[in-house]
């Protein structure tokens, strides 16, 4: 009772009255009383006026299941929804429920991660109640080499939801760094498990800066949070829905083709590189030129003095000439 409760209330435009509650639910008014009271103690403000009955007026940023749930409104992405408090890695958790066979959509998040990962071998820090750890479970029926580019498709949703709930610019550092005001806001770690011609599944990992007021010295050039761009503190669970939403979206124009071109106006349009000069920093070796775009299968165009050169995701790092973008 208590997610729908929640969600009744959320949705609410006006005061819903006791009865009301009572009938919908089939419970006594004492029931309904206090389960108000527990949302109260669990920190949503609901005001009640005799007569009219119970309104929302606001909800905590907590990342419960109930709460995710009480907000949710996608088709499949969430449809098992995980919470920890503390974690190691929601990547890592993820991985262990979709090997045990938990559906395409399964979501984990926590509030903090004590071993979260990054992308090559990094760590990825996550304080608790401050920053966004998140991982969606996928099971695409498609084949493996066609699947690296659903982390370019992630960057997309997660920049475009940013860009719903705070109001700001935000853009994509090929191929999935978010960043708003030159800083990475948001970090995407993709990870899959195939066959020679089969995916297993694939766990998208999202971290985002949310609350974090500053950053460690070593960091704090190129870090930055919600917070620090707009000035003002976002519902977590609510972004996390936005992300969910944009994300279904995106995913299935992905899958119509099982590649970007569905989007590549849309990426190449929040992309910061586009038309700015990178240092791709190939093992092999490294080489400038200018950014003009990605491919359909996620390559970074990057026109030298000599050729045009296509850049895979996997192989290399861009760099901006100047700094991290
Ligand atoms: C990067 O290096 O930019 C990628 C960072 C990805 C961090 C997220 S937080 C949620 C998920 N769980 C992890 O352990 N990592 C990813």
């Amino acid at each position: 009772m208590r997610v729908e409760l929640l969600k009744l209330l959320r949705e609410a435009t006006d005061y819903v009255s006791g009865q009301e509650l009572c009938e919908k639910f089939g419970v006594s008014r004492t029931a309904i009383w206090k389960d108000i009271n527990q949302l109260k103690e669990a920190g949503y403000e609901i005001e009640a006026v005799q007569n009219k009955g119970y309104r929302m007026i606001s909800a905590p940023d907590t990342l419960s299941e109930n709460e995710l749930l009480s907000i949710r409104n996608t088709k499949w992405a969430g449809c098992e929804i995980y919470y920890r408090d503390v974690i190691d890695s929601t990547n890592t958790l993820a991985k262990q429920l979709a090997e045990e066979g938990h559906p395409n959509g399964t979501l984990v998040v926590a509030d903090k991660q004590e071993a979260g990962r990054g992308r090559r071998g990094r760590n990825w820090e996550s304080e608790k109640g401050t920053t966004i750890s998140m991982t969606l479970v996928l099971k695409p029926q498609v084949n493996p080499n066609r699947a690296s580019v659903i982390t370019l498709v992630s960057a997309l949703a997660v920049t475009k939801a940013i860009e719903k709930v705070t109001g700001h610019e935000a853009g994509i550092k090929w191929p999935n760094d978010i960043v708003m005001d030159g800083k990475k806001v948001c970090g995407i770690l993709t990870e899959m498990s195939a066959q020679f011609d089969y995916v297993n599944h694939i766990v998208v990992g999202i971290g985002i800066n949310v609350h974090n007021e500053s950053f460690p010295e070593e960091i704090a050039d190129m870090a930055t949070s919600l917070f620090l761009v707009t000035g003002k503190h976002f519902n977590r669970a609510e972004l996390i829905e936005a992300i969910l939403e944009a994300f279904e979206k995106y995913y299935e124009i992905y899958l119509q083709t099982e590649d970007l071109s569905g989007m590549l106006k849309e990426y190449n349009a929040n992309l910061v590189n586009l038309n700015q000069k990178v240092r791709v920093l190939d093992p092999r070796e490294p080489f400038e030129g200018t950014a003009r775009g990605i491919t359909a299968k996620g390559e970074l165009i990057v026109e030298t003095w000599e050729s045009r050169k296509l850049v895979s995701s996997g192989e290399v790092s861009v760099r901006g000439i100047y700094g991290y973008v």
